[in-house]
């Protein structure tokens, strides 16, 4: 995928969407910690400035403007649960900060390089970031829908062979994309779509939980955990009736709708309830690719792999973007969320969490083998 943007265009579009999600929120807001996973928003605010200072002022050559802050925006020093206690920019400071950044970034743009579309690329990852802070405080946020659902049921067998994975020469991708690389992938059966509330609200009703054996893994078991037995913001007003709260507005589960904000314990848990498995990341983007796949861009979708690099994986430019994470600690999430922004939707854009995460925007379809 190559979308003809010019670099400029793209960085103030970002930025306008970084500045309208947050302007109906109030600096205490900015500057409160919603929940200990998550920055305080005014950290995510200026942390895209300073990556955005780092990357397009002073790695090309511009005077450095605030380097005395990169140890408080650095993600590695600071984990999140301690940000709040950090000395951070004013809400006002850190709006004045990132506009002179961009100024300077503006001066240096070019439009056939990678790293301006990394920078592009960073800042609104961190606005869907900003998005699962919003969800997870409960505030009242006016918000776009989640699409109605006309998700297609059934599944589609692909016999694909040899596939070609990742990208070597898209200028978007990164570095835990490449290089693009041929599998020989088993032939197996996907679904046509995400598993909806319908078929999850299933699971629920027929205590799918309550099989002990689907909530062992590595002698951790999942009912242990404080979590209810339901997606996270779901609600039991009796029986099998349930609401969702969303920005802050309780609704009821719309039935055609992806089911959103489950772990990937409960993605798991599902598919072996339902004989099925959760897609392979191969299997997952070979079947994108070859336009099997519906409903794409809903929600992220959990798959079975563990974040490892693809063969002949080289770290580039940004060293902690993917490497540190690779291993078994972190499960691949693929596609994208109502949230995501196409400069990040594409078929091989690999996304990561702990499978006990629940706040992204994410749920799952199943696969199974072929025959
Ligand atoms: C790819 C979403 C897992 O938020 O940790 C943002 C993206 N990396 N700043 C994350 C990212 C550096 C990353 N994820
Ligand atoms: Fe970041």
């Amino acid at each position: 995928m190559e979308l003809t943007v010019d670099i400029s265009t793209a960085l103030e579009a970002g930025r306008q969407r970084t500045l309208d999600l947050l302007a109906p929120l109030d600096d205490d807001f900015l500057r409160a910690q919603h929940s200990t996973l998550m920055s305080p928003l005014v950290w995510d605010l200026a942390h895209v400035g300073n990556y955005e200072e780092i990357w397009l002022v002073r790695s090309l050559g511009g005077d450095a403007i605030r380097p005395d802050i990169d140890d408080l925006y650095d993600a590695f020093r600071h984990p999140r649960a301690g940000r709040p206690a950090l000395p951070l920019l004013s809400p006002d400071e850190a709006r004045s900060y990132i506009a002179v950044v961009r100024d300077r970034a503006l001066e240096l743009v070019d439009d056939t390089s990678f790293i301006h579309r990394m920078v592009v690329q960073h800042e609104h990852q961190h606005d869907e970031t900003m998005l699962a802070t919003i969800q997870l405080s409960g505030v009242g946020y006016e918000h776009a829908d989640t699409p109605e659902g006309s998700l297609a049921d059934g599944a589609l067998d692909l016999d694909l062979g040899r596939v070609v994975i990742g990208s070597c020469d898209d200028l978007w991708a990164y570095d835990n994309e490449r290089p693009g690389h041929e599998v020989d992938l088993a032939p197996f059966r996907i679904d046509l779509s995400p598993v909806r509330n319908r078929d999850y609200l299933e699971f629920i009703a027929a205590a799918g939980y309550d099989d002990p054996r689907l909530w062992t893994r590595d002698g951790w078991t999942w009912r242990q955990t404080e979590h209810a037995m339901a997606p996270l913001f779901w609600t039991n007003e009796g029986g099998n009736d349930w609401s969702v709260t969303r920005f802050g507005s309780r609704g009821d589960v719309r039935p055609g709708e992806a089911v959103e904000h489950v772990c990937w314990y409960e993605a798991a848990a599902y598919a072996r309830w339902a004989g099925l498995r959760l897609p392979t990341e191969h299997e997952w983007e070979a079947a994108h690719r070859a336009g099997a796949l519906e409903g794409v861009g809903q929600v992220w979708e959990w798959t079975q792999s563990d974040f490892e690099p693809w063969p002949g994986f080289e770290a580039h430019p940004y060293r902690e973007y993917s490497e540190v994470f690779f291993g078994s600690d972190y499960k691949v999430l693929r596609g994208g969320s109502w949230a995501t922004h196409e400069t990040v939707l594409r078929p091989t854009f690999r996304n990561w969490d702990y499978p006990i995460r629940r706040q992204i925007f994410g749920g799952f379809r199943c696969a199974r083998d072929a025959g």
